[in-house]
């Protein structure tokens, strides 16, 4: 057995995560990382130290708006340069935004490798509209779970196509353990201890869940013989919704069913279980491989606590597809906002503020963006306290995935999403809107500050720019983000921008890249 905090471990014996050998990439030897676990409105200081011998490296604190420390937010050119190798960089910042949240690496493939962990901002009882519901007193559990591949993610570089590469995980870990078997295998396999959560009969429990989603899944969580009721999601309550899961006779130790409903993961059948283990009963482990079973495919409706005060805005509308056109010689599909591949600019946004001549945009492209491959510093420009709407489409053109968009130093409303077929375009989308058809519901959308955009399908979403800076709005898939599928808010002008202090780090001064995509 190898223990999830690498610190113990053997480096010769051990073998991590699921028991399949690979290279890692973790904080503090372990994998997630350090957990942060804080009280609301404490200020947070991290020292990153950069040991990774040729990567630079930033950390982002997802969920966090970053009001008043712009750059802090840890977004490499665009709001910091980059931590050099052998260096080190100090984050401080305010825990504003109380809930369940995690921080992750946001250079290259970092996160895929591990380099992710909890950010936990508790608030008082009090405070918690839905502090009845859960045993205050009880611990609470933190489960993290991503989806895993057994090689540095980087790989994904080399054999990702999306129509017939081998790019869907094949499985999922659960605080940075699971089991796995490599079929066909001969030898016996060996399983990893599951990740354990222990429970006293006759209490609730409050699980706080993150998907790390290194890579490519959604995920679907279930806990046999028992019901689960959501009251937050990206740290904003919900109208309680319980949840009728899965059912599987067991007694007191009970399965953490783990699996997912999209292509990507379906189609590896990817799934992980954890034991939900009763003081008193018997340590059990699982037995065999995790079933696979399909869960529920639509979803849950999530529901606002609080109702919506967008009804009488001004709206700015920034529409936006997402699409898939063929790179060069067909070899790489590359998902595009708007036509654009994001190329990040070569020293960072907030450090330098630039005249807007720097940047691109849909109006700005040529012609020949639509048919072919684009890539420049997307920018779009929102006046400060603007309520901007954005739809999302996803065109669906080339395979089936869900991308999962984050929207930095705001939080939005989901006003609307609806799956639709597969090469649904975004004129006719716009048509569906024109007629009146594109229903938005201003009452109680949910507040989040992460939202799938089904496959073929939109997501209407709104946002109140008052955070003045540069923020990446972007796909959450690791991947996808560092090829391309990002762009920049600029939120107000440079003079409404809270200054970077004194000594703050600045980049080199190399010459800029002026190769374009040909390094692809
Ligand atoms: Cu959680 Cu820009 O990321
Ligand atoms: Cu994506």
């Amino acid at each position: 057995d190898c223990p999830y905090n690498l610190t113990d471990c053997n480096r010769i014996d051990c073998i991590p995560a699921d028991g399949m050998r690979r290279a890692l990439n973790v904080i503090n030897r372990k994998m997630p990382g350090p957990a942060i676990e804080v009280c609301h409105n404490d200020i947070i200081v991290v020292d990153v130290e950069n040991d990774l011998m040729t990567e630079s490296t930033t950390v982002h604190w997802h969920g966090q708006h970053q009001r008043g420390t712009p750059y802090m937010d840890g977004t490499p050119y665009v709001t910091q340069c980059p931590i050099l190798p052998e260096s080190t960089f100090r984050y401080k910042f305010t825990a504003t935004h109380a809930g369940t949240h995690f921080w992750h690496s946001h250079s290259g493939m970092q996160r895929a490798d591990g380099a992710a962990g909890a950010l936990i901002i508790r608030k008082p009882r009090t405070l918690d509209p839905h502090g009845q519901l859960y045993d205050y007193d009880k611990s609470e559990h933190v489960m993290i779970v991503t989806d895993w591949i057994h090689e540095l993610s980087v790989s994904m570089f080399v054999d990702h196509h999306h129509s017939i590469g081998d790019n869907k995980p094949p499985t999922l870990l659960i605080n940075g353990v699971g089991r796995f078997r490599v079929f066909n295998e001969t030898t016996e396999p060996k399983y990893m201890k599951a990740a354990t959560f222990n429970v006293d009969k006759g209490y609730k429990y409050r699980f706080r869940v993150i998907n790390a989603e290194f890579l490519n899944c959604p995920i679907e969580l279930s806990v046999d013989d028992h019901n689960i009721t959501v009251i937050a999601s990206d740290g904003y309550e919900l109208e309680p919704i319980t949840a009728d899961l899965f059912k599987i006779t067991s007694k007191n130790t009970s399965t953490i069913n783990m699996c997912n409903n999209t292509f990507y993961c379906w189609f590896t059948k990817a799934k992980q279980v954890a034991v939900l283990h009763y003081e008193g009963a018997p340590d059990v482990e699982p037995e065999g491989d995790p079933t696979w079973e399909e869960l529920h495919n639509e979803g849950l409706q999530l529901n606002a606590l609080n109702k919506g005060e967008e009804e009488n805005e001004t709206i700015s509308v920034a529409e936006m597809r997402s699409l898939q056109v063929p790179h060069k010689d067909n070899r790489l599909y590359t998902p595009q906002l708007n036509h654009i591949s994001m190329k990040m600019p070569a020293s960072p946004l907030l450090l330098d503020r630039p005249s807007p001549d720097n940047f691109c945009n849909m109006s700005s492209i040529s012609e020949d963006c639509k048919e072919g491959y684009c890539e420049c510093s997307h920018v779009l420009s929102v006046k400060k306290n603007a309520v901007v709407e954005i739809i999302i489409v996803d065109e669906g053109v080339t395979f089936d995935a869900n991308h999962p968009f984050h929207l930095h130093g705001h939080n939005f409303r989901v006003v609307g999403m609806r799956r639709l077929a597969n090469d649904t375009t975004i004129e006719e989308i716009k048509a569906f809107d024109e007629a009146g058809l594109l229903k938005r519901n201003l009452k109680n959308a949910p507040l989040k500050d992460t939202v799938t955009v089904p496959d073929g399908g939109y997501t209407v979403i709104r946002f109140k720019a008052d955070n003045p800076g540069y923020w990446l709005f972007h796909c959450h898939i690791e991947f996808h983000v560092e090829i391309g599928m990002a762009l920049v808010f600029k939120v107000g002008e440079h003079k409404d921008m809270v200054p970077v202090p004194p000594g703050f780090p600045q980049c080199g001064n190399y010459i800029p890249d002026h190769m374009g995509d040909d390094v692809l």
